[in-house]
């Protein structure tokens, strides 16, 4: 068979699946499937949309972005137990494609230590978990955990046990970020040669990680060695020091066509929002000087600098910040009305039904005649703060505190629900503190604070800030988003939220329980 060797190259996101392993990182099945139709918008050609078979929750956002997002493979993780393998095709039941990716580790250590199995029972599960998926999709990705500690003597046989049961990606993962390039590069051009051989219907790809900060640079090395697939997660999410970041992917190999010489698919107009709204909805913010979407990426400080970009912006550019989206002249002020907000939401791609577009104005003239101007990232926050607001749950509509300073802070709040007012005052330790305190009572929940971020959304003394938090209540964590001028109202904004989800489930789990 003759061996023609693709230009293009499929960039596999998987924000959604190892993103999400993040430590603290806790998305609701809607913060996916919001994530999931802008990775469709970003036109990446695969979306790792979960492990189904992990948890009811990745079952459901599975389940919902194969039903509801189209365009790219849908895939869902799975090991190698047939069990796992059977949820997650019905999870990608409703996707036009699906993709089933199974995985086992490989190496010395992952087989004694956490399997317990020799390498020919490792080999015996591949044959059987592929083939079992095989029965399922046209497409299944096969993955040898920790790989590039396995020898590759045993990477190369793995591979071929599964291209013989059907495999049709080999996704060769670095699971602990312990590669070189140089080292990479080999390991990759034997599978090439050795797995793949003349195979034309089996694409090589890499999961790299970043331990070491190498897994742009070992995942790019890939493709001379032959990779056709990268997989990545937006702002390098993922498992410890994340994973090989995809914008990092799609601008290096489009700015260096030259070099690569292979070609994606992707939007770049996109990349900016599609980075924003993952920050925004893991709560993880993104460091200043992140290659691509950092707020400094296109930043020029020193006075040679400037001069030169205002003469020839590519005197110090090698990418154009509008063409990855990074340049936004949407701005409204407290004059604005409906239809300019509803015009600003048309030009941001953003549909709301007419409850949410009403909530979200309002909130919106409410910020806006504080703080005079909202910019589109502030209108972003504040729609994403609205979505997904439930109705018959507790809403925010005042906080004012007394003590202070070498007092105790006290915070007295007020709710509403359905026209019902309801009061709670607290101290605390800080305001911040003494809000959350006051918050429980009136919900009657007792809850323990996991995460607490403020990132700020403009800069000047009315700054708008956004407020991510994350609450445990037993052995659930729920989180909330709360947007304002300020930050201890943002943070109220931002318990209610996690709390009225945290109700919610309640309520839906006992009225499950009364129709027993
Ligand atoms: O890092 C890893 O090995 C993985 C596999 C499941 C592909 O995430
Ligand atoms: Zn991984």
């Amino acid at each position: 068979m003759a061996t023609t060797l693709s230009d293009k190259l499929i960039i596999f996101d998987t924000t959604l699946r190892d993103g999400e392993q993040a430590p603290g990182i806790a998305l609701s099945p809607d913060d996916k499937v919001a994530i999931a139709h802008q990775l469709a918008r970003l036109k990446v050609d695969v979306i790792e949309a979960g492990f189904a078979a992990s948890s009811p929750g990745d079952f459901e956002a599975v389940a919902r972005i194969a039903d509801e997002v189209q365009g790219p493979v849908i895939a869902s993780l799975a090991r190698t137990h047939p069990d796992d393998i059977d949820r997650a095709a019905d999870a990608l039941q409703a996707a036009t494609r699906k993709r089933i990716h199974v995985f086992i580790s490989t190496s010395q250590i992952h087989r004694e230590q956490m399997l317990r199995m020799s390498e020919e029972e490792v080999l015996q599960a591949i044959t059987e978990s592929v083939t079992r998926a095989r029965r399922y999709a046209d497409d299944v990705e096969f993955s040898p955990q920790d790989a590039t500690r396995t020898h590759p003597d045993f990477v190369i046989e793995s591979c071929r046990r599964a291209v013989a049961a059907g495999a049709t990606t080999i996704n060769i993962p670095d699971t602990v970020g312990y590669a070189v390039p140089s080292d990479f590069v080999a390991l990759m051009q034997r599978v090439y040669s050795e797995v793949r051989g003349g195979n034309d219907d089996v694409i090589i790809s890499t999961h790299c990680h970043n331990d070491l900060g190498l897994a742009v640079a070992n995942s790019l090395s890939a493709i001379q060695a032959g990779a056709r697939q990268i997989e990545g997660a937006i702002n390098g999410l993922g498992e410890r020091a994340g994973n090989t970041s995809t914008e990092e992917i799609i601008m290096a190999v489009k700015t260096r066509e030259d070099y690569f010489g292979v070609e994606v698919g992707a939007d770049t107009k996109e990349i900016f929002e599609t980075s924003r709204l993952v920050s925004r909805l893991t709560g993880y913010p993104i460091q200043y000087n992140k290659a691509i979407v950092g707020r400094n990426a296109f930043a020029h400080e020193s006075g040679i600098h400037q001069h030169g970009v205002l003469r020839h912006r590519e005197t110090y550019e090698i990418m154009d910040p509008t063409a990855i989206g990074h340049a936004s002249s949407i701005v409204l002020g407290k004059h604005s009305g409906r239809a300019a907000f509803a015009d600003a939401l048309g030009k941001m791609d953003i549909n709301l039904e007419d409850e949410d577009f009403v909530r979200a104005f309002d909130r919106f003239k409410e910020l806006a005649d504080r703080k005079g101007e909202i910019s589109e990232e502030g209108i972003r926050a504040i729609v994403s703060e609205k979505a997904g607001v439930v109705t018959d749950t507790m809403e925010l509509v005042g906080i004012h505190f007394s003590g202070g300073n070498q007092e105790i802070p006290i915070a007295a709040v007020t709710v509403r629900r359905n026209g019902d007012v309801l009061e709670a005052s607290s101290e605390g330790d800080g305001m911040v503190n003494a809000a959350f305190a006051a918050l429980q009572q009136i919900f009657g929940i007792q809850a323990v604070l996991l995460d607490y971020r403020v990132s700020p959304l403009t800069s000047g003394a009315d700054a708008m800030a956004e407020v991510n938090v994350i609450i445990q209540i037993g052995s659930e964590t729920f989180s909330g988003r709360g947007v304002s001028t300020d930050v201890v109202e943002g943070s109220a904004r931002a318990f209610t939220a996690a709390l009225n989800k945290a109700a919610v489930g309640r309520s839906a789990v006992a009225s499950d329980q009364e129709t027993d």
